[in-house]
């Protein structure tokens, strides 16, 4: 299983997502079933590690960002993985404008796996601290959800 995290700039969000739910796959034991990958929609940010405000919230819940480097959204992206998980409305509009029609993946909202069917992961860019404190609570609940859903499509789940 194949599952990759989309925002807008790659040094934010999904670099955390990435980050997050990769720790949450190794405490559930399932780090050699699901391969993670993140990427964003815009260019600017390309070869960057995240931001150092991203890597430092995430530091503090234990989540060591500082070996990513972002990368722009491929057409590949579309066969190499079964989940494209978008952060927020505008990145699920990008990611579907350019997804072929032959692709099988699961294009949605990262947030729907928390719960929350129409909800977007705010980007924390342009704010303050808290922004990325709120960005890490919403992917930690949406990556426990996304690992229940994916141990039941493994065929792993609780006896
Ligand atoms: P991200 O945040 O999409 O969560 O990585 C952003 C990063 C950079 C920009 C916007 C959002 N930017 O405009 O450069």
């Amino acid at each position: 299983m194949r599952v990759l995290f989309v925002c807008l700039g790659n040094i934010c969000r999904s670099p955390t997502a990435e980050g997050v739910f990769r720790r949450q796959l190794d405490e559930a034991g399932l780090a050699d079933a699901v391969a993670v990958d993140s990427c964003g929609i815009g260019p600017w940010h390309v070869g960057k590690a995240p931001d150092p405000r991203a890597q430092a919230a995430a530091r503090r819940r234990g989540v060591d960002l500082s070996g990513l480097r972002a990368r722009q959204l491929d057409d590949e992206d579309f066969y190499r993985f079964d989940y494209l998980l978008a952060m927020d409305h505008d990145n699920l509009t990008a990611i579907e404008a350019r997804r072929p029609p032959d692709s099988d993946a699961v294009v949605t909202l990262f947030l729907e796996y928390a719960g929350h069917p129409d909800r977007a992961v705010p980007d924390p860019y342009f704010g303050g601290e808290q922004g990325f404190e709120e960005v890490l609570d919403l992917i930690e609940a949406a990556s426990r959800g996304l690992i229940v859903t994916l141990r039941d499509r493994l065929g792993e789940g609780a006896p």
